[in-house]
C-alpha cells in the first residue's frame, strides 16, 4: 500500500523535529534492542545484558550445500565445539554466462547479472538456501553474522555489468548507481531477516579494498582519500535506516592509515608497511569511530601479506601477529568498542599447531572475540562427495573445501586450540 502525501509529509517534519541538524540516522541504543538481540558494552559484545564472549567459525559454503543432513551435521559439530557465531557470506551473484551451469550443478545463487542490472533469485536454489541456514542456525542457538557484498569475485560484477570496462575498483565505492544498486541488494536481504535474533550483525563488504583482484586502484583512492570511510559511513547510516536492532560492521581486514607506519626489513631495505601506510584503503581507527559502525573486525594473514623468510629479515609470523593484535587492542580502547579478530590463518599444520595457540591466547586476554578462518567439516555426504561447490572449491573425501587454512576435527592438537578456547569464552559469558 503507498503512503497518502499528507502521512509522508507528517513523517518528513516530525524527522526534521527529532534529528539533530547535521545527524542523519540516529545510532543504535541497547535499551530499545528486543530480547535475544545482541548490543555491545563499551569493549563487550552483550546479550540480553550479560556479557557474549565467543568463538566462532567462518564458513562461507554453508548456503552452498544442498543436503540438509549435511548442512545439519555442520551446525551439530559446531555446538559440540562450543561456537556461539557463524559468519557467512550473503551475496553469491554470478554472471548471466554461468547461468546455465549452475542450473545444471545446483550451484547456489542469489543474483544474475546480465544487464545493467541483476536479477535476485529467492527460490529454492537461492535466497531460500540462505534463509534455511539462518532457521537452521536458530535451531542450535548459533547466531550469525552476514556479510553484503564481496570486495573479491564480486563488486566488480557491479562494475563490470553498470559501467563496463575500463574502470577502476574504487569506482563501486563512488559511483552514485553502484551504490543504488548495492543499497537495493542489502534492502532485499535485510528485509528476510530484519525481525530475526539470530542475525547477529550486517558486514557492509568483505575485505574492502580500493583495489581488487581483477581491478586496480584508482587515482582517487590513496591514502587520505577516505574513499573506504566516506563508504562505510554512508552505507552503516543507510542499514541503520533500514534496521534500528541490528549491529553493523565493516567487515575490513583493519589496515591502518598511520602518519608514521610501522617498517620493516626487506631485502636489506627498510620499507613502509602496507598494512600501516593506508594504501590499502581503511583507516582502522578512524571508520571504527564512525556512529553507526558498532564494533570492529580485523583479518590476520601474514604469509599471504608478506614476502615472508627473506635473508636478513628480522620479521616473524608470529610476531608480527601479536603485534597486529595489539594495534587493533589499541584502537578498541581508543574507540570504546568491540573487535573481532575475525578471519586469521597460516598455511600447515606445524605452522598452525605453533603460532595459533599463541595469537589466540592473546586475544582472548585482551577482550577480542576470535573466528579462525576456517572451519572444516568432515563427514558431509552430498552429491556423491565431490561436487564442484564454488568455482575451485571442492568437497573431497567428505570434507569441505581446503583452502590450506582449513582445520578439521582430526587435526586434533589444533582443533583443541579452538575448544579450548572456545570452553574459556563461553564461561565468561552470562
Ligand atoms: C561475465 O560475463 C561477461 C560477458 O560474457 C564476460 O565478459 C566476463 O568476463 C564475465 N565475468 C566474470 C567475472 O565471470
Ligand atoms: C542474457 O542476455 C542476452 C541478451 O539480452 C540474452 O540473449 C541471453 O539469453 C540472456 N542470458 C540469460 C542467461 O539470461
Ligand atoms: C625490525 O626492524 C625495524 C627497523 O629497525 C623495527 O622498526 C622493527 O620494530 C623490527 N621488528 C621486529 C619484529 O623486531
Ligand atoms: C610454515 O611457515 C614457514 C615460516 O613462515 C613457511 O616457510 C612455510 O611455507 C609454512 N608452511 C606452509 C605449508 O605454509
Ligand atoms: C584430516 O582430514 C583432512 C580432510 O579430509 C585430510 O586432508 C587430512 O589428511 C586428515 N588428517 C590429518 C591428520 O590432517
Amino acid at each position: 500500500m503507498q503512503p497518502s502525501p499528507l502521512f509522508l509529509a507528517c513523517i518528513l517534519a516530525l524527522w526534521t523535529l527529532i534529528l539533530p541538524s547535521g545527524s542523519t540516522i540516529i545510532p543504535r541504543k541497547n535499551s530499545q534492542v528486543p530480547k535475544g538481540f545482541v548490543t555491545t558494552n563499551s569493549r563487550n559484545f552483550q546479550l540480553d545484558g550479560k556479557p557474549f564472549a565467543f568463538v566462532g567459525a567462518n564458513s562461507y559454503w554453508l548456503p552452498l550445500l544442498t543436503s540438509q543432513a549435511d548442512i545439519e551435521t555442520t551446525f551439530k559439530s559446531m555446538k559440540q565445539a562450543g561456537v556461539k557465531v557463524l559468519r557467512t557470506w550473503g551475496w553469491n551473484a554470478i554472471n548471466g554466462t554461468e547461468l546455465e551451469g549452475a542450473l545444471q550443478t545446483d550451484l547456489t545463487y542469489y543474483q544474475v547479472w546480465n544487464g545493467t542490472q541483476y536479477l535476485i533469485n529467492d527460490g529454492p536454489q537461492g535466497l531460500q538456501r540462505l534463509d534455511n541456514v539462518i532457521s537452521t542456525a536458530e535451531k542450535y542457538d548459533i547466531k550469525v553474522i552476514v556479510a553484503f557484498a564481496n570486495n573479491w569475485f564480486g563488486s566488480d560484477l557491479y562494475i563490470q555489468w553498470m559501467l563496463g570496462a575500463g574502470q577502476p575498483h574504487d569506482v563501486f565505492f563512488t559511483n552514485r548507481n553502484t551504490i543504488a544498486s548495492y543499497q537495493a541488494y542489502v534492502k532485499t536481504i535485510i528485509s528476510r531477516y530484519k525481525d530475526s535474533p539470530t542475525i547477529f550483525a550486517w558486514e557492509l563488504m568483505n575485505e574492502a579494498r580500493c583495489l581488487s583482484d581483477t581491478l586496480a586502484a584508482g587515482p582517487s583512492c590513496v591514502p587520505g582519500s577516505n574513499t573506504l570511510r566516506t563508504w562505510y559511513q554512508e552505507q552503516s547510516d543507510y542499514v541503520r535506516s533500514l534496521d534500528p536492532n541490528h549491529l553493523i560492521t565493516t567487515g575490513g581486514e583493519g589496515h591502518f592509515f598511520w602518519k608514521n607506519p610501522r617498517k620493516y626489513w626487506f631485502d636489506n631495505t627498510l620499507v613502509s608497511d602496507y598494512n600501516y601506510n593506508g594504501e590499502a584503503g581503511e583507516d582502522f581507527d578512524h571508520d571504527l569511530l564512525l556512529p553507526n559502525i558498532d564494533f570492529g573486525t580485523y583479518h590476520l594473514y601474514p604469509q599471504s601479506w608478506y614476502v615472508v623468510d627473506f635473508p636478513g629479515s628480522n620479521w616473524t609470523v608470529e610476531d608480527w601477529g601479536l603485534q597486529w593484535i595489539d594495534d587493533h587492542i589499541n584502537a578498541a580502547n581508543k574507540a570504546g568498542k568491540p573487535v573481532i579478530l575475525e578471519e586469521f590463518g597460516v598455511g600447515g599444520l606445524q605452522n598452525k599447531t605453533d603460532i595459533y595457540p599463541k595469537w589466540v591466547q592473546h586475544a582472548l586476554d585482551t577482550k577480542h572475540a576470535i573466528m579462525p578462518w576456517q572451519w572444516g567439516q568432515l563427514g558431509l555426504t552430498e552429491s556423491g562427495g565431490n561436487r564442484l561447490i564454488k568455482y575451485a572449491d571442492a568437497i573431497i573425501d567428505g570434507a569441505s573445501p581446503n583452502d590450506g587454512n582449513t582445520f578439521y576435527a582430526n587435526q586434533t592438537e589444533v582443533w583443541d586450540v579452538f575448544t579450548r578456547a572456545a570452553k574459556i569464552q563461553n564461561a565468561r559469558s552470562g
